[in-house]
């Protein structure tokens, strides 16, 4: 069953059609990678989907119901959260007040508070509870996002770029959350450049360019396409 439909979606602004007619499905319990170069429109996508700006035609439904025009808390409290690609931070929390923010979006403050400790030592953070985010390293900040978004107990993660800036060796760590969240049933829908990554990870790849979809296939066949070769991988493919 697909838990994620997201049907001729449009999202203009001004004169600018950043995300042109796109319509793809995402299988309960599948990992669908999202490519495409800078600027195609992948954050964009995320941010309709996940209620945080509307479309400006088409239609999405998550689990068999339109979300068009609900708020991102409510899709949160759906099990539909997102992650952000410029990592945001508050100057005067600490990691654990972050992540036990999220955890109350399903658990009263005491039990919130010893969950976001149990998901940060999950994402590898023991022993950074009290360190503020703006003093974190970019890998750690990588791991704060997803941290933040599993202490939601999602049904579906939208990923935007969690391991970008990671050396390879750094992204086993997010790699293995991910593998492991999916093997719990998540699904998960990640906008990634990091190539090793998506092959290794995606069931499934859409390709985005210009705001439109060019593909959809199988991560193996997705790199023998000539329409994706042309448009990314001619900057991507060794990277
Ligand atoms: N709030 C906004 N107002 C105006 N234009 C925007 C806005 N957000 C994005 N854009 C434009 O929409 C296009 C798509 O941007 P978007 O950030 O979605 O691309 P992307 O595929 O995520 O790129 P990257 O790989 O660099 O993260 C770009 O031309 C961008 O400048
Ligand atoms: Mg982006």
């Amino acid at each position: 069953m697909a838990i994620l439909e997201v049907d001729k979606v449009t999202r203009r602004f001004g004169g600018l059609v950043a995300v042109n007619n796109v319509s793809f499905a995402v299988a309960e319990g599948e990992i669908l990678g999202i490519i495409g170069p800078n600027g195609a429109g992948k954050t964009t996508l995320f941010s309709v989907i996940s209620g945080f700006i509307p479309p400006s035609d088409g239609e999405i439904r998550f689990a068999g119901e339109s979300i068009v025009g609900v708020s991102p808390d409510r899709l949160v409290r759906r099990g539909l959260v997102r992650s952000f690609q410029v990592v945001q931070t508050f100057a005067d929390m600490t990691t654990l007040d972050v992540v036990t923010t999220a955890a109350l979006t399903r658990r009263p403050i005491r039990e919130a508070i010893d969950y976001a400790a149990h998901v940060l030592t999950r994402v590898g953070m023991a022993g950074k509870e009290l360190l503020t985010p703006a003093t974190l390293s970019l890998q750690d900040k990588k791991l704060l996002e997803l941290a933040k978004c599993l202490a939601t107990d999602p049904r579906c993660i939208l990923l935007d770029e969690v391991m970008a800036g990671l050396t390879i060796a750094e992204t086993e760590a997010p790699m293995a959350i991910v593998r492991e969240l999916n093997s719990q049933g998540v699904t998960i829908v990640m906008v990634e450049h990091v190539m090793p990554v998506i092959m290794r990870l995606a069931t499934r790849i859409v390709v985005i360019n210009f705001g439109e979809k060019i593909a959809e296939a199988t991560p193996e066949a997705i790199v023998k396409d000539q329409r994706v070769i042309d448009a990314y991988f001619g900057e991507h493919l060794d990277a």
